[in-house]
């Protein structure tokens, strides 16, 4: 391989991130030769002649002062509109992003699809298509940077993070890990496959079959019992669970909270920390009896429950199944 100054552009932002960077680094680059032109033909031009040579006073310039002050001022409010543009839209995954899980530890990545599919430091995806990544850690903080993506974003344990990028060239893209986490971090990578649907299509379908991320859900929602509380019908000590994701819930506290992923794993391992409204803290923790890719197993099924039978009104809810 040979060496190379800039990663590929291989998504769908990272052409503006790079005009982005090229804009910054020639302003930067423009004011320092300014500057540095400026203090090198002053000191030539205005150097002391003679011992008991006395400058000339000089006194305030209004126009200098006001020219100064308002090109810097356009000039970074270009940047901060320009960046924050950027930041918004990388910020905010499509309704249609493909769902990818991901848990980081000590000294590897762990992938998995919603199909079932696991990965470990590898991980393929269609050209052309927004995939969202929902990433935690099971140890450290870690950080998930694909440079030819121009994506970035920290996996922190204890909460889930979000990224997503649209790949527009089929290719191997390496993955690193971005923050130093221990001994092994420099080793810590992969490899992104970015292939075409159908390449994608025949790589889904040969895998182990095995079963999706919500039936695997559906299993440890059974092992664990969580039915005897959480009752379909709604008459159990639990909320029912059906319809459920995406919604707003209403809280004991009088707030509302959104149940997205965060909601529900914060629900499963520290069940005290937000009481629905009309239920008592009766739920104990699952810390340490579930893992991290149990719980998003348990989320992944959660999402797939459609709104309970007669319930009568979707307003709200999230697509149910990716089945
Ligand atoms: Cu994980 Cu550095």
């Amino acid at each position: 391989m040979s060496f190379q100054l800039f990663p590929v552009e291989a998504s769908s932002i990272s052409g503006e991130v790079d005009q982005l960077l090229f804009f910054l680094v020639a302003v930067a680059a423009f004011f320092t030769i300014v500057i540095f032109g400026a203090i090198f033909y002053f000191a030539i031009r205005y150097r002391r002649r003679s011992d008991n040579e006395l400058p000339a006073a000089v006194h305030g310039s209004i126009p200098l002062e006001i020219v100064w002050t308002v090109i810097p001022f356009g000039l970074t409010m270009v940047m901060f509109t320009w960046g924050a543009s950027i930041f918004f839209r990388e910020r905010r995954p499509p309704d249609n992003a493909l769902p990818i899980y991901v848990v980081a530890k000590q000294w590897m990545w762990k992938l998995q699809h919603v199909e079932g599919q696991r990965e470990i430091n590898e991980l393929h995806i269609p050209v052309g298509r927004p995939v969202k990544l929902t990433m935690t850690s099971e140890d450290v903080i870690h950080s998930f940077f694909v440079p030819a993506f121009r994506t970035k974003q920290d996996v922190v344990p204890g909460r889930y993070t979000t990224t997503w990028f649209e790949a527009t060239k089929p290719g191997k893209y390496h993955l690193f890990c971005a923050e130093y986490c221990g001994a092994n971090h420099s080793g810590m990578g992969g490899w992104i496959y970015v292939m075409e649907p159908q390449d994608y299509q025949t790589w889904l379908s040969g895998g182990t079959p095995g079963a999706t991320l919500a039936e695997n859900g559906e299993k440890l929602f059974e092992n664990l019992a969580c039915a005897n509380c959480h009752k379909a019908d709604g008459s159990g000590r639990c909320p029912a669970l059906g319809g459920l994701f995406g919604k707003d819930v209403k809280l004991a506290d009088g707030s509302t909270v959104k149940a997205d992923e965060g909601y529900i794993r914060e629900s499963i391992l520290r069940p005290a920390a937000k009481i629905v409204a009309g239920y008592q803290p009766v739920m104990p923790t699952f810390q340490g009896l579930v893992t991290e890719e149990g719980v998003l197993q348990l989320v992944e099924y959660i999402k797939s429950l459609g709104p309970t039978l007669g319930a009568g009104q979707a307003e709200g809810l999230a697509v149910p199944g990716n089945k």
